[in-house]
């Protein structure tokens, strides 16, 4: 199986560079953000407790977010491979994956980490934050908690893959094409060795 984690800060690209490798890859998308998103769309109790967090930029409790990806990895039985996106965000979070995984005899190949200037993120989310209804979209002090929050909680989550040598830097500024371009030659490269 390919096993992709696509890892940035908020407004890196991974939603829309998602979209286009699971296309490529023929991969299951796997976006904790999304998820939560539809909950909230449904209006069930998992949403609404999230949404009060989401809406202050901060995490949702592991253990929810924990919960639905073993259900979504369940869900899919046949899926030639997943790319996560937006998981995991905190170490217990990248520990619980590799368990879920190693029951399923998989693992991780790799992380692909993107790297944008904290200018550009604010940037990005405020410009989407005019048309995307998203409600930690449209406030510029819910944007930096949610980048604080990547720097004090997730960031760390590299470091993890780090040690297993698993973890690839892209840059995220430039055109999305040419991001993708450099994003399938890292999984090429990987796969062909
Ligand atoms: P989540 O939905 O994961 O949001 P996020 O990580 O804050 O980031 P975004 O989805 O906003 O950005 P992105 O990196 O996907 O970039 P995109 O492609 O959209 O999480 C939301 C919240 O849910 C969290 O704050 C948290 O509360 C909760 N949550 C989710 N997962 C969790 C977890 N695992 N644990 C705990 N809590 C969790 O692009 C952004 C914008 O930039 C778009 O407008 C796009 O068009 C534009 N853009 C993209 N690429 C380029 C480019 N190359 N040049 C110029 N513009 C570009
Ligand atoms: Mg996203």
């Amino acid at each position: 199986m390919l096993n992709l984690i696509l890892f940035g800060p908020p407004g890196s690209g991974k939603g829309t560079q998602s979209e286009k490798l699971i296309n490529k890859y023929g991969l299951k998308h796997l976006s904790t953000g999304d998820l939560l998103r539809s909950e909230i769309a449904e209006r069930t109790p998992l949403g609404l407790e999230a949404k009060n967090l989401m809406d202050k930029g901060q995490l949702v409790p592991d253990e929810v977010v924990i919960g639905m990806i073993s259900s979504a990895l369940d869900a899919n039985p046949n899926a030639k491979g997943f790319l996560f996106d937006g998981f995991p965000r905190t170490a217990t979070q990248a520990e619980a994956l590799d368990k879920l995984l190693e029951l399923k005899n998989t693992g991780i190949t790799m992380m692909l980490a993107m790297e944008v200037s904290e200018e550009e993120l604010v940037n990005r989310l405020l410009k989407r934050g005019m048309t995307s209804g998203r409600s930690d979209d449209n406030n510029e002090g819910v944007i930096r908690a949610r980048i604080a929050e990547y720097h004090n909680k997730t960031a760390a989550v590299a470091d993890y893959y780090r040690k297993f040598d698993k973890v690839v830097k892209v840059k995220g500024e430039g055109s999305v094409e040419d991001i993708f371009n450099e994003l399938s030659r890292e999984i090429d490269t990987l796969v062909a060795a």
